[in-house]
């Protein structure tokens, strides 16, 4: 489904270059949920901005779907993005002027869905995320858990192969944390979406059944069962 190889990225500043990600392997199945855990500065952002197609890597390959992205002309990726990959960001990303229920027919306008169809999809996953009666409402006029679960639909409308969140629940207080969490496992358990939620909350990682731990931009993985006594024991960034 996703797989990641040999991956590697730094970053210019003048002459300089600082290696950010060093020789990153894994591999994310249909179907999984997976929290990227890492403290701040680890490489997080960087490593999910690069599997969701929005930079290139320096070195190593992505491939989503058994295409590797990093080979894509920036044309090619854009359809390729809007089609196989969701992405939900920490600040919800939803645009103000348009209605809660036109956020979320936004990617399938830039397919060129007909306005019934999308309004229906629309409708459906805004119900799915327990929103039916605020399709018509304008993002300022919800609250962030709900402006989330918005972004949530948003990022589910074109049924992508995987939905990247960064820090999807950085904005929100504990309570709403965790019903966003809820939901997004809920989505995956039932409708077998697959998700990599990048996060520096243990509490978030705790609940996805499989953690990938990013340390000084290398990969220390193994499975949330043996996790959790490191976890207990703070063994892993904040
Ligand atoms: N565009 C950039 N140019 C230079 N350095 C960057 C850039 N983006 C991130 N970095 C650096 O890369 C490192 C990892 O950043 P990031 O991926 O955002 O980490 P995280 O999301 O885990 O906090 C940090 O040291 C950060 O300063
Ligand atoms: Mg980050």
């Amino acid at each position: 489904m996703l797989v990641v190889q040999k991956l590697s990225h730094s970053f210019l500043n003048g002459t300089e270059s600082t290696q950010v990600l060093a020789g990153i392997d894994f591999r994310v199945e249909r179907g999984e949920i997976v929290a990227l855990l890492g403290s701040s500065g680890s490489g997080k952002s960087t490593l999910l901005n690069l599997m969701a197609g929005l930079m290139k890597p320096t070195e190593g390959s992505i491939l989503i779907a058994g295409r590797p992205i990093e080979k894509m002309s920036e044309n090619e990726l854009a359809v390729f993005r809007r089609t196989h990959i969701g992405f939900i960001f920490q600040s919800y990303e939803l645009i103000p002027h348009l209605t809660v229920r036109e956020n979320v027919e936004l990617p399938l306008v830039f397919q060129g869905e007909k306005a019934k169809i999308r309004r229906e999809r629309a409708n459906a996953l805004l119900t799915r995320v327990g929103l039916a009666g605020k399709t018509e409402l304008f993002p300022s006029q919800l609250s962030g858990g709900q402006q989330q679960r918005v972004s949530i639909a948003r990022s589910l409308i074109t049924e992508p192969a995987v939905v990247f969140a960064d820090e999807p629940t950085g904005n929100l207080d504990t309570k709403t944390e965790a019903e966003i969490i809820d939901l997004l496992i809920e989505l995956n358990v039932n409708h077998g979406i697959t998700f990599v939620i990048v996060t520096h909350e243990h509490e978030v990682a705790r609940r996805t059944k499989r953690i990938i731990q990013l340390r000084d931009g290398r990969l220390v993985e193994s499975d949330a069962e043996s996790d959790e006594d490191a976890l207990l024991h703070g063994e892993v960034g904040t």
